[in-house]
This record gives structure tokens, C-alpha cells and sequence, in this order.
């Protein structure tokens, strides 16, 4: 057993619903035992109760619950900062070239290791990842990060239309390889699946419905996909699904709209689409640095909460501008600051979206996203001497991170 000894903050309650939210310990005590909080308070009171606890004095520093990347693209590290470029053409042109080479073996090795590096080395303890369009490259993947000791939920990118052949599966390979991969994780590691279809542009309709059929198969799988991002995407995908009513209709046609599923972007959604999300509780994951420098558009947040649809924050790295989540929390604020119906928001609830609001994207609210006892001991140690919680999370990069650990192991 062990105690951090350190100024702590964290959410265990929601603060767009709870104006009392943060919690905030000027001198205060995490207690770690086998992986898991055993107790989060004041120093005096939790040393107390455990006298014969381990002591690590980490002040002047802070303590905030890992971050939570619910949108990043692993075969993108090395095309970060593409800028100048609409979603359609960045595809075109920077990021599906890279993506190909990802069917070289020993570059996807050397791919995988610089990613999950990169998430460790920026604090975040856990991430929704797209995958490759390659099983090989997807493999090496989830065995970086079981040997980083980081918790992600990832899987094939499954297309068969509208990129480049050699990107392109049959839905039968798809199936097959998905499966292989499905299989391959074992029940207590760290790992787990998500069924990823890049985006209905490049899914035909046998294609979704291989991924309604995995569904099935193993409901315990999280889905992913891309939606509503930019209006030439949501043009050309009305065009290829005649019968759809809207973006989100197809998704719900195969079933794919579920507790486990999470939207990348969502920055043009209808009214009823809201609605429908909400329903089906799915989640949005939140990218607003990417939203920039696509030019997709700004993030119509105040929209998302007045229809109580849930959301998180994704860096999606390679469009996104790195792989800080307290960075694209700072962007949220930024961009809701000056957006049509502009939203202020307190540190709080960025320390919020960064942390439990991507636990409960994932469906993973009871295991992670604060120090409530009994929860897993993901955290970060940051070396800061900021006063406030604003503050440190509008300075914080990478040089800041003293320790980032996952079930009480550090991972860097
Ligand atoms: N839509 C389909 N693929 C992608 C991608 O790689 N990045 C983003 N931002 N949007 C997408
Ligand atoms: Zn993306």
C-alpha cells in the first residue's frame, strides 16, 4: 500500500449537471493498493488510517485522474501538422498515402511504439484508437501497448469503397481478420475491441453489416466510426445511401447505435439526430483541434448538452494538432468562447471532458475517470506550481508530466 501525497483534483460528479463538482485537496493523499484507490482525502486523514503505508511526497506537484482520448488514429503520429488542407482532400493527399504504408510489418512495429510513447508521454492513460486498415499493423497495436502498460480499445479499419485499393478489405476479409483480432485479446489484459468502420463514405452497405454481425457475436465490443464531420463528407454520403434520412440513419439501420458507441466529430447534426443519439446513449467524441484545422466547423456543444447527448474529447492525431488532451481542452474552451452560441466553460468541466466524461464514453464510468475508492489507480503526476486548476491545464504539455501510471504501474 502506498500513499501520494500531493494537491489533488478530480470529478467524480458530472459539473455541466453539478455546480459543486470539482473536488479540490490543497494537501491531499492518494491511497493505492493493488492497482486500485483505496482512498483519496486529506493527507492528515488518510495517514492516519494507514500508518504503516509507503509515503511518496510528490508536492509541489498535482494529481489528476489519467486522461481519456476517445478519438486518435494510431497510423497518423507522423503526419501531425498537415495543415492547409478540408477533411476530403487531407485524406486524399496526406493521410490515407501514410496509412498504406502501414502493410509494411516493420513499420507498423515502429509506428505502434513511437504512438503509444507518445499517449504515455502526454498523460493519457487510455484511449479509443483507430486501428489500421492492416490486422498485422493493428496486432502490433494492441502488443505495443500491452508492453507500454496502457489500456486502449482498438480495432481494424474496415473499408471496401472510395480510398485506395490497397486499403480496401472484402467484407468477408474483413470479417475473418476482425475475428482473428477479436479472439487474439485476452479476457483480463488491458485491451479490448472495438468494431471500426472508417466512415459510411468508404463502408458499403455488405461492409456494415459485417460489423452489425460482429456486434452480435460479442456484445461486450465498443464501435467506433466517424459521422457529420464536414458538409462535402455528409453531401457524398447522402449521396451513396439514397434511402437514409441522415447521417445517423444509416448507423442505426445495421444496429450500430449503442451504449458502446462513440461518433468522431459530430459537428453538423440535425436536431433529430440529437435527439436519436440521445436515445441510444451513444456518445460523441469531441475533436476541436481537429475541427479547426480541417475547417470542419465549430462544435455545436450547447446543442450536444441542451439534448443531453454525451460527449468527450479526442485528439485525432494525425488531424489534430497533437496529443495533449488537456490541450484539446483548452481548444473546447477556446473555440465554445467565440463559437455562434458561445458556452464558457470552467476548468471543471475541462477536467471533466478530459478524465470521466471519456470513462463514460467508453462505457468504463465504473473502473475509471477519478479517485473515487475502488476504482483503477490511473493518474497523472504533474510538476506544477499553478495555483489553480484553470491554470494548470491551459499550461500543461508534455515537459510538465512527472509520472503517468495505469492500475497504479507507471507506463513512462
Ligand atoms: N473521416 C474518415 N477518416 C478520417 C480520418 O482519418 N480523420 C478524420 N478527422 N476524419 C476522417
Ligand atoms: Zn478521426
Amino acid at each position: 500500500m502506498q500513499i501520494l501525497r500531493a494537491r489533488i483534483f478530480h470529478t467524480p460528479a458530472n459539473p455541466f449537471h453539478q455546480a459543486d463538482a470539482l473536488i479540490s485537496i490543497q494537501d491531499g493523499g492518494l491511497v493505492i493498493q493493488d492497482g486500485k484507490i483505496a482512498a483519496c482525502d486529506d493527507y492528515a486523514v488518510v495517514r492516519a488510517a494507514h500508518p504503516d503505508a509507503t509515503v511518496r511526497d510528490l508536492r509541489p506537484g498535482c494529481l489528476l485522474p489519467g486522461f481519456i482520448d476517445t478519438h486518435i488514429h494510431f497510423p497518423q503520429v507522423r503526419i501531425v501538422g498537415g495543415i492547409g488542407y478540408s477533411l476530403l482532400d487531407w485524406l486524399d493527399q496526406l493521410a490515407l498515402p501514410e496509412e498504406a504504408r502501414l502493410a509494411d510489418p516493420a513499420y507498423a512495429v515502429t509506428i505502434a511504439r513511437e504512438f503509444t510513447q507518445n499517449l504515455a508521454a502526454h498523460g493519457t492513460t487510455t484511449a479509443l484508437v483507430f486501428g489500421a486498415h492492416f490486422a498485422g499493423a493493428t496486432a502490433a497495436l494492441f502488443h505495443a501497448a500491452q508492453k507500454t502498460g496502457l489500456r486502449i480499445i482498438s480495432g481494424l479499419v474496415l473499408s471496401d469503397r472510395n480510398l485506395r485499393p490497397e486499403l480496401h478489405q472484402t467484407p468477408q476479409a474483413a470479417y475473418d481478420d476482425s475475428k482473428r483480432l477479436i479472439t487474439a485479446l485476452s479476457e483480463n489484459s488491458l485491451q479490448s475491441y472495438a468494431v471500426t468502420p472508417r466512415f459510411a463514405l468508404s463502408a458499403s452497405e455488405a461492409m456494415l453489416e459485417v460489423c452489425q454481425t460482429l456486434l452480435r457475436e460479442y456484445p461486450a465490443l465498443h464501435f467506433t466510426t466517424h459521422l457529420n464531420e464536414n458538409p462535402s463528407e455528409i453531401t457524398e454520403v447522402a449521396r451513396l445511401f439514397p434511402w437514409s434520412t441522415d447521417y445517423l440513419h444509416i448507423q442505426e439501420r445495421f444496429g450500430l447505435a449503442t451504449r458502446r458507441s462513440v461518433f468522431a466529430h459530430n459537428v453538423h447534426p440535425t436536431d433529430n439526430e440529437l435527439e436519436r443519439f440521445a436515445a441510444h446513449q451513444c456518445s460523441v467524441a469531441h475533436c476541436p483541434a481537429s475541427n479547426a484545422a480541417l475547417g470542419s466547423g465549430i462544435f455545436p456543444m450547447r446543442r450536444h448538452l441542451d439534448a443531453g447527448v454525451h460527449f468527450a474529447l479526442g485528439t485525432d492525431v494525425g488531424a489534430g494538432t497533437g496529443f495533449g488532451i488537456p490541450k484539446e481542452a483548452l481548444q473546447a474552451y477556446l473555440m465554445q468562447r467565440i463559437a455562434p452560441d458561445p458556452l464558457t466553460l470552467t476548468a471543471a468541466q475541462m477536467l471533466w471532458l478530459a478524465t470521466a466524461a471519456g470513462a463514460e464514453a467508453l462505457d468504463l464510468q465504473t473502473t475509471m475517470g477519478d479517485f473515487s475508492p475502488g476504482k483503477s489507480a490511473d493518474y497523472v503526476w504533474v510538476r506544477t506550481s499553478q495555483d489553480t486548476l484553470g491554470s494548470i491545464l491551459t499550461t500543461l504539455g508534455p515537459a510538465g508530466i512527472g509520472e503517468v501510471a495505469v492500475e497504479g504501474r507507471p507506463i513512462r
